[in-house]
């Protein structure tokens, strides 16, 4: 029997959210071009035609922000540096207005006891970059290297977990194959896989450059968004399907990470249209990471062994993005990632979910629904805690309401509600019942 809820004191609670989605794009009258400038500005890809402009305005009204989630008890603060405002060219000039942002809001984070950890690439790439190929550019790769240098030596000092990329796969799927996130492109076959490896590579020459500029103590890892999948019946049969076929749908992502290669039948089944591959590659980009960041979201579907994969019913209670609500499917995901892969320890760096949260009559926000999907997901996680998985933190998505990429403003993921027009922040129930499940 397991406890409902237990963690280990070390165990770390925290928010996340991302430079884009948040922080508003122009400062002091300064533009930083980044590929998500340019895609909102590309007619019919974000729903209501909107960009991430504004956004929360996170760089005026962080000191706020900050002191919501003190007073909350959050101790963990996830956010991502936008690389085109520190690196508006790309390469060579660091933008020291860009620097001088993130110096004030580490300081401010740290001044209220609430430690930040730093993703170096979530979606927002310098344009410039963009133009010349983006990541079917190695150049890319190496230009990330340089930025992940730069963050090194000038945060290095105050931030001790390091993200280098966020969600490779979707980046490449949802950015490069379906074309529905920035930049937009359809790309095929070979072009398809070079772009997954030069991020792979992207990852591991980052890793390298941040372990080379930080003190000893910094942790650096990635955040990936795995796919997921539920045994339909707890029978060895079923839960073995579940494991293959999770096995199956990640390892393309994993293997190099874990094991320095690309898996062998899914590498023969491409033939002309692999990815270019240098010697040394490989080796970069299997070094060692401290942890490993899981972003966990919308199950795939239920396995048995007898009739295969199988996804959720229409009647499933889903939300309002119409993800499956399936809270044990990260208990799932934990528990196959650690038997494959043995990561030394798994940090969960997103989870949430999305409702059309309005702020009622008596000025609250009783957000029910999504303070029932945390209870149900913080007892799958400490389930696999208590199994033994090494999960260490748990980073809830999001913050606040945000700009939620091609979907524009209408889904709601935060704890903390905006006012679209006001811009006002209103914390909702489940910031309430967040603050006091940390603090029992
Ligand atoms: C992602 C990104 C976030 C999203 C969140 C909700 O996981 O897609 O990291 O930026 O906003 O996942 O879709």
């Amino acid at each position: 029997m397991t406890n409902r809820w237990q963690f280990p004191e070390y165990f770390k609670w925290g928010v996340s959210a991302s430079s884009y989605q948040i922080e508003g794009t122009p400062m002091n009258g300064e533009v930083p071009a980044s590929n998500w400038d340019k895609f909102c500005a590309r007619p019919g890809t974000v729903r209501d035609g909107v960009s991430g402009r504004i956004a929360c305005d996170h760089q005026r009204h962080f000191e706020e922000d900050l002191d919501l989630l003190e007073s909350f008890g959050i101790e963990h603060y996830r956010l991502s540096i936008s690389w085109p405002r520190i690196l508006p060219d790309g390469r060579g000039a660091v933008n020291d207005q860009g620097i001088d942002f993130y110096d004030r809001l580490i300081d401010a984070a740290l001044k209220r006891n609430i430690k930040p950890s730093v993703t170096c690439f979530h979606w927002d790439m310098p344009q410039v970059l963009e133009s010349k190929g983006g990541w079917l550019s190695r150049e890319t790769a190496e230009a990330f290297a340089d930025f992940c240098g730069i963050l090194g030596k000038r945060f290095g000092d105050r931030v001790q977990t390091w993200y280098t990329l966020n969600e490779p796969n979707v980046v490449w799927r949802f950015g490069h194959e379906h074309g529905h996130h920035a930049p937009g492109r359809k790309l095929r076959d070979g072009a398809l896989y070079q772009v997954m490896h030069h991020m792979l590579l992207a990852h591991g020459l980052g890793l390298a450059a941040l372990r080379a500029t930080t003190p000893s103590f910094a942790r650096i890892g990635i955040a990936e968004n795995l796919y997921s999948y539920e045994p339909a019946q707890p029978s060895r049969e079923d839960v073995n399907a579940a494991k293959e076929t999770f096995h199956r749908m990640n390892r393309w992502f994993l293997d190099p990470l874990f094991h320095g290669h690309y898996p062998e039948e899914e590498w023969d089944q491409l033939e002309d249209a692999v990815p270019k591959v240098l010697p040394g590659d490989m080796d970069i980009i299997s070094i060692p990471m401290s942890f490993f960041g899981l972003n966990h979201y919308s199950p795939m579907g239920v396995v048995s062994a007898a009739g295969g994969v199988r996804p959720f019913e229409d009647w499933h209670p889903r939300t309002d993005f119409g993800w499956p609500i399936r809270q044990e499917s990260i208990y799932w995901t934990l528990r196959f990632f650690h038997e494959i892969y043995r990561p030394v320890s798994i940090e969960i760096t997103e989870n949430g979910c999305c409702f059309p949260d309005q702020i009622g009559a008596d000025g609250e926000i009783h957000d029910n629904a999504r303070i029932a999907f945390l209870a149900g997901a913080l007892e799958a996680v400490s389930r696999a805690y208590q199994e033994g998985v090494p999960v260490t933190a748990y980073y809830l998505w999001s913050l606040m309401d945000n700009f939620e990429w091609a979907e524009g403003y209408t889904k709601r993921f935060g704890i903390i509600h905006v006012n679209w027009e006001t811009l006002k922040r209103t914390p909702k129930a489940s910031a309430h019942w967040y603050s006091s499940f940390i603090l029992n």
